[in-house]
Formats: structure tokens, sequence, C-alpha cells
């Protein structure tokens, strides 16, 4: 990629980037949210062109116009967002691809193709089984199965680990590893996370506001420290809390159970966060959608100020007075095509203003790069996270239900998310922080309980006792 730049409007997100990749190598791409690098990804997929710049491959000029072209050439993205249909088998899915480059093969040899080719990167899938019954792992995994279905030689990750854990994260990197060092292809992956970059990549490059702030290098040859400086251009703050009251209960719930979890039992006060740690997968999502009004509870009580929010229907009593973060912020928070001003308007009509000073201000306030009048999917995923924070928690709501709110998100965004929640409280505001990331709880919580296996396992207080949380989110109790 030389001298490439594109522009939308008055938004450079990509100006003047050079990158080099090689054959045999995984080359990182870190930078922080709106950094530009699903945009230089869409470039180099054919989903996007650039403004001015050229590319070239094998050294010779290379112009994709479409992602078949890219395809053809012998280069395959792996998308951001999954772009595989849910209800559909994982074979099924595999056809549905091929029949995007016009290969046509029939279901069965789909799903032998399917079977050899993950056991050749050395694990299993079943590919009669409907993508909304696997894991996230499991569907990470089977987007790389079908990106190698064409057997490119460049291929590129965009953000292949954000929704896995750690463990899943490590051997996806062991996988894309081997891609690159045995099979000689080029791998470019992008993250935010220092740590993947040390583990699976050869080189790194960062890149801020559409710049390339450090040009490519060994990975061993920058600090952590060093790299998430560039990349975040100036130090991150620790967030900081000023002047919180802890008040009466406010959020009780009693003997509370859904499918899935329960019976469960908690109370958050005025003031006061109430961190719920546990490794993802452990009941969290069946909270959210109980607590949210999304899935009846079977049994149990959830009063808010002493009120059932059964009385009112749940769903009007958290617009009206609670902010809801949802941990699947693309499927549940925003309407992708939807302009932002509107966007900041769902489920928020009784502050019905008008409509474009009002979205420009609160954008403005809470730090949203991007216009109003664009697309909410055009926003990078930190800014698409600051738009759902100023439309939920502008106007001190009474109530905050935050469910993994800065998961995948870089440090300057993580930060201002965490600031912006602990803020809530010094209005009296009762803050529920749902955190799959056990370091930040210790940090903001003001008490923790541990989810494990449908149930809360323990109750801590502070100074937090690590270690005893740790086994209780391994369900040694
Ligand atoms: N179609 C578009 N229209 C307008 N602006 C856009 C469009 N696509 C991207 N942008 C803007 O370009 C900038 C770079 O976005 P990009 O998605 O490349 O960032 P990113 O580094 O991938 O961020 P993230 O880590 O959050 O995914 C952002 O400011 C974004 O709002
Ligand atoms: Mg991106």
């Amino acid at each position: 990629m030389a001298g490439v730049s594109r522009h939308f409007g008055l938004v450079r997100a990509l100006d003047d980037v050079s990158i080099e990749s090689t054959y045999g190598e995984v080359l990182a791409i870190l930078g922080e949210n709106g950094a530009g690098k699903t945009t230089l990804m869409r470039i180099l997929a054919g989903l996007d062109q650039a403004s001015s710049g050229r590319l070239f491959k094998r050294n010779e000029p290379y112009s994709p116009r479409s992602p078949r072209d890219a395809v053809a050439t012998g280069v395959t993205l792996v998308q951001q967002h999954f772009a595989l249909v849910p209800t559909m088998t994982a074979a099924d899915n595999l056809l549905l691809f091929r029949s995007q480059r016009e290969v046509r093969t029939s279901r069965e040899q789909a799903a032998t193709d399917l079977e050899e080719l993950a056991g050749r990167l050395g694990f299993q899938i079943d590919p009669n089984r409907r993508v909304e019954d696997l894991s996230v792992g499991e569907r990470q995994r089977l987007e790389l199965l079908r990106a190698m279905d064409s057997d490119p030689d460049v291929l590129l990750l965009d953000e292949p680990t954000a929704v896995l854990t750690d463990t899943e994260a490590d051997s996806l990197l062991e996988i894309v590893k081997g891609l690159a060092h045995d099979d000689n292809r080029s791998v470019l992956f992008i993250t935010h996370r220092l740590r993947e970059v040390v583990k699976g990549a050869d080189r790194v490059v960062v890149l801020r506001n559409g710049k390339v702030v450090s040009p490519a290098a060994p990975v061993g040859e920058r600090s952590a420290s060093q790299l998430a400086g560039e990349m975040v251009g100036e130090a991150v703050h620790d967030a900081v809390r000023t002047g919180h009251q802890l008040g009466e209960p406010r959020l009780v719930v009693e003997n509370l159970t859904a499918p899935g979890i329960g019976p469960l039992n908690l109370s958050v006060r005025g003031g006061e966060v109430l961190g719920v740690a546990g490794v993802g997968g452990n009941g969290q999502a069946e909270l959210e959608f109980v607590l949210t009004g999304q899935a009846r509870p079977s049994t149990g009580k959830v009063l808010f100020d002493g009120e059932g929010f059964a009385d009112l229907h749940p769903r009007e009593r958290i617009a009206r007075e609670a902010a809801y973060i949802p941990s699947d912020r693309d499927r549940t928070a925003l309407i992708g095509p939807m302009r932002c001003d509107e966007n900041l308007l769902l489920g928020r009509t009784t502050r019905m203003a008008r409509r474009h000073p009002y979205a420009a201000d609160l954008m403005d306030k809470w730090s949203v790069r991007g216009l109003p009048e664009i697309a909410a999917n055009a926003l990078s995923g930190g800014n698409a996270q600051r738009l759902v924070a100023a439309r939920e928690m502008d106007g001190t709501p009474a109530l905050v239900l935050a469910f993994q709110p800065t998961r995948g998100l870089d440090p300057g965004a993580t930060a201002f998310l965490r600031q912006a929640l602990l803020d809530m409280t010094t209005s009296g505001c009762a803050v529920l922080w749902v955190s799959a990331d056990l370091d930040e709880l210790l940090e903001m919580a003001d008490r923790m309980v541990v989810m494990f296996s449908g149930k809360l396992v323990g109750e801590f207080s502070p100074p937090f006792d690590r270690a005893a949380i740790g086994l209780a989110m391994a369900g040694v109790s």
C-alpha cells in the first residue's frame, strides 16, 4: 500500500498510508478506535476504493474493484462483524460464500470440505449445525474456514479476537501463525490488545487518526508501553471517583429465576457500583435479558425504588429512568443503517427536541467522532459505544445497567466509558456493571458478586481478594 488516502467528507480515515507486508509473516495493525484500520482492510479487500494512492501485490499493480476481484487475486478478508447467516448451517454458509465466487458444489461436498479444512488447521467443526447454535469462538473459526476456502495467499483479519476469551484468542492466533509461517502466506490482523501483538505477530505497525505513527517493525523492538503510547498518543488517565455517597437500595432482585439462571438475589444501592464478575457464558446474557424486559422471569421479583419493575412494562421503565448499555451493541443498541441523530432518539421520544442541534450537542459532549447525519454503522467501534452512552446516560438516569460496556474498545474509549459510568454515581444513581474483565471491576466496583453457572456465588467488598474472586469465577467455592 503506497501513499493511500481515503476521505469521507471531512473525515480523513486514511492519510497517506504506506504499509508493506511480506509472505511468511503475521503483521499486526494496532490502533485505537477510529484509527482507520477497518478502512485500510476494506480497501485491500476490494470493498472500498482509495481516494488516492496505489496498491501492489507481488510488485504488480493491484486494484480490486470488488471483493470478488480481490478473492480471485488471492486476497480474502474476515470482517470485523460476523458475516455469517445465523439461521443457516455451517456448510450452507460455505455454499453461500462459494456461490458468490461462482463456485458450485453440493451440500455434502461443502460439509466434507469444511471438516477437512478444519482438520488441517487443527480443530473440529460440525458442518450441519446452525450458526446461531455455535459459540462465538466456533463462529470465529468458521469465518476463518470460510475465508481459507478460496486458498488466499493474503489473509486479512479485522479484529478476529475481539469477542473471544483469552484462551480462545490464543488458540486462534496459533492457527493464524501456522498459516503464515508454515504455508508462506501473508497475514494481516487488527487488534487493540497488546498481548496479542506480542503473542501472535512478527511485526507491528501502529495507526492513529488515519496516519502511520510508527512504521512496521519487529515486535520485540518496542516495549508494550511504547506501543500503547504510540497507539493513544497521550497518557490514558485512570478513572477518578469523586464524591459519591451510598444511599438506600434502589435495584432489588429477589429470588429471580429464568431459564438458565437463578435463583438470584442482589441489590444495588444509590451511588453504588455493583460489579458482576464472571467468565462470559455463565448466565450474564440471561440476566441481561431478564433485567431489561427481553425475557420473562419464571419466578421472583425485580424492584426499583420499592416498586415492581413488572408493574410498568419493563422496557417502558427502562426508557424512562434507566440507562441500558447492551453487551451486543451492534444488534441491540443501534440501528446501523440509520443516522446517528435518529439513533440518539431511540427510546427517548419523551425528550423529542429538535433533532439536529440536540444530536450535535450531545455528540460533542460525549466526544463522538462523527457527524449527526452519517449512518451509525459508519462510526468506529469506540465512537459507536460513545453514541450509545450519550443516548442512555445523558440526563442522569436513576439506574444504569451496563453489560460488558468496554469490551472491544481501545484504551482511550475504555477510559472514557469507565469514567462516565463512575460519574453516574455522584447523583445517587445505582450502577450494575457486568464485566468479564476482572481487572476492570477490581478497580471500579464498590462491591462485587460473581456469576458462575447461572448463579451468584459469593459477595466481595474492598479490599478485594483477587485470588478468592478468581476461584469463585472458576467455580471453586
Ligand atoms: N462510510 C463512512 N462514512 C463516513 N465516515 C466513515 C466511513 N467509514 C469510516 N468512516 C470514518 O473513518 C474513520 C476510521 O474508521 P475505521 O472504521 O477505519 O476505524 P477503525 O480503526 O477500524 O476503528 P475500530 O477499532 O473502532 O473498528 C472513523 O472516524 C469513521 O467514523
Ligand atoms: Mg474497525
